[in-house]
């Protein structure tokens, strides 16, 4: 036999072995059809790391390579599919997400920056808050006329952030894309408590379960003197606290969520002191700017600075057909996230406008200057800091003028046209921001008066007499012993800047 031959014979007999029986292969092993169990927690995470990057689940399987009923039924825990999947396919589809496999399985951790704002929106809300809970204390102290003052709040911002997971940047991408609004505003509660609010705010109507109270007359949304210092009524004559529901009524004002009916428009709060509620105060700067002409401007872009729920923002863009970019913007967390999901809620007549949100002071975020608005609206904080009294500034929401003058200062590098609205007892600082800045304020509509309810202010004898000579005034005869009036300002440009 050729010798050729009888070589390969033999190697072929020293290198036979029996057939073995496959080892089961692992993530790291290789092998086409291997199938891996998945579990709830990566299918969750699947589909978050999807809405995320704003795909559907079309997308993801383009980008992956894979069928999209392998992606829906991967996602649905109740699709009936069973838990074991292709490892090759949920590797491709790892790629696609830019990640190694045992991180999309939650084996090893995802690269830092890929932590992502939780979808279920009472989770979401909680992490917002812790977020803005350790800002609110330092923020309120960071002033104008401090150079530092932008810097300060990128860097405490940041490091706040990173303490809970999150990268600015990645979380207001997240925040602006619509699929993972979309999610999460199909997540959000039935409220503990609905306000149904009538368009001249003859009266309002507390409601939940089958309970309905009516408050004829009201001169607050929260119409209530119980806790104001130096009332001389009887709280028995407090509209909430002397009907049969108080306690109900006051716990799920205090705890709930909160829904605000106003205009077939619904808009989700919570109590905190990161939150501002639609108020009198909002009420009376939107119908001033109904009687302008709001919705027959000619417009495209809206910035609403100070977004608190979005309400302005968000009844503006529902009133003028021609608003086809609305931003909202906020110096904290929830608000931005509140005032872009109560948008989701109430875009439905409205699908063709773009909306986003962002977060910063003032309106630093978009040091450029571009793009400039067509319209901004503003109702920002209005009291004034005096004296001994700086401590205010972290006790209450409305305390500090910087925003109010900040805007006076700056209408014409922010919007062509800037509207305002703020109290009397601010009616100094304004006018010195006016006179810095050569701007003036065209009055829209007439003063209101409403009550002044400011519980941190109305403790503070010394501090109240100052505001009496800035224009408080008091009212014995009324449950609401203060009062102050609220105006709205269309901000007039010239060429000079403070
Ligand atoms: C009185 S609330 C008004 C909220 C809302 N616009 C409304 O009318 O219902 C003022 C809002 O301005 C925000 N704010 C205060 N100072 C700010 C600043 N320096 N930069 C950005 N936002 C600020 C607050 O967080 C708050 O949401």
């Amino acid at each position: 036999m050729n010798r050729r031959i009888i070589n390969w014979i033999v190697t072929r007999m020293v290198c036979w072995q029996p057939k073995r029986h496959k080892q089961p292969e692992t993530l790291e092993t290789g092998g086409n059809m291997v199938t891996v169990p998945v579990d709830d927690a990566t299918r969750t995470r699947i589909q978050n790391l999807r809405l995320a990057r704003g795909w559907n689940e079309d997308e993801l399987a383009d980008k992956a390579g894979v069928s999209d009923t392998h992606i829906r039924n991967l996602e649905d825990t109740n699709s009936g599919r069973g838990p074991n999947f292709r490892k090759r396919e949920l590797d491709m589809i790892a790629v696609a997400f830019g990640l190694t496999l045992p991180q999309l399985m939650g084996i090893c951790q995802m690269p830092t920056g890929t932590t992502y704002l939780p979808r279920h929106f009472d989770s979401l809300i909680d992490q917002c808050r812790k977020v803005d809970q350790s800002l609110l204390p330092i923020i309120r102290d960071l002033t104008i006329e401090d150079e530092m003052v932008d810097g300060a709040y990128r860097d405490l911002l940041a490091e706040r952030l990173r303490q809970c997971g999150y990268r600015r940047d990645e979380i207001m991408d997240q925040i602006r894309n619509r699929y993972w609004l979309d999610a999460v505003s199909n997540q959000v509660p039935p409220p503990d408590l609905t306000i149904d609010i009538d368009d001249q705010m003859q009266s309002l109507v507390y409601r939940f379960g089958d309970v309905a109270v009516d408050i004829p007359n009201p001169q607050l949304v929260w119409d209530c003197h119980c806790d104001s210092p130096g009332t001389k009524y009887d709280s028995s004559y407090c509209p909430f606290h002397s009907s049969e529901h108080k306690d109900e009524l006051d716990s799920r004002m205090s705890n709930g969520h909160v829904a605000f009916n106003y205009h077939g428009h619904k808009f989700y709060w919570r109590r905190g002191r990161e939150l501002w509620p639609p108020s009198i105060d909002s009420l009376h700067m939107l119908s001033d700017l109904e009687s302008y002409g709001l919705s027959e401007l000619r417009c495209k872009s809206l910035l609403d600075l100070g977004a608190g729920t979005g309400f302005l923002g968000i009844c503006a863009t529902t009133r003028n057909p021609n608003i086809t970019t609305l931003t909202f913007s906020d110096w904290l967390l929830t608000p931005c996230v509140y005032s872009m999901t109560n948008w989701a809620l109430n875009r439905a007549s409205r699908r063709h406008v773009t909306a986003s949100s962002e977060l910063g002071l003032f309106t630093w975020w978009n040091k450029l200057g571009t793009p400039t608005y067509d319209i901004v609206i503003c109702n920002p904080p209005y009291l004034p800091i005096i004296g001994d009294h700086r401590d205010l500034r972290g006790r209450s929401t409305v305390a500090g003028t910087d925003l109010l003058k900040y805007i006076i200062c700056h209408a014409k590098e922010i919007g062509k046209q800037v509207f305002i609205q703020f109290s009397n007892l601010a009616a100094k600082d304004a006018c010195i921001a006016e006179q810095k800045s050569g701007n003036r304020l065209q009055p829209v509509g007439d003063p209101h008066s409403v009550p002044f309810r400011v519980p941190a202010a109305l403790e503070r004898p010394e501090y109240l007499a100052r505001l009496e000579t800035l224009g408080l005034q008091l009212n014995h005869n009324h449950r609401h012993p203060y009062w102050h009036t609220v105006r709205t300002y269309l901000i007039k440009s010239y060429d000079t800047h403070c």
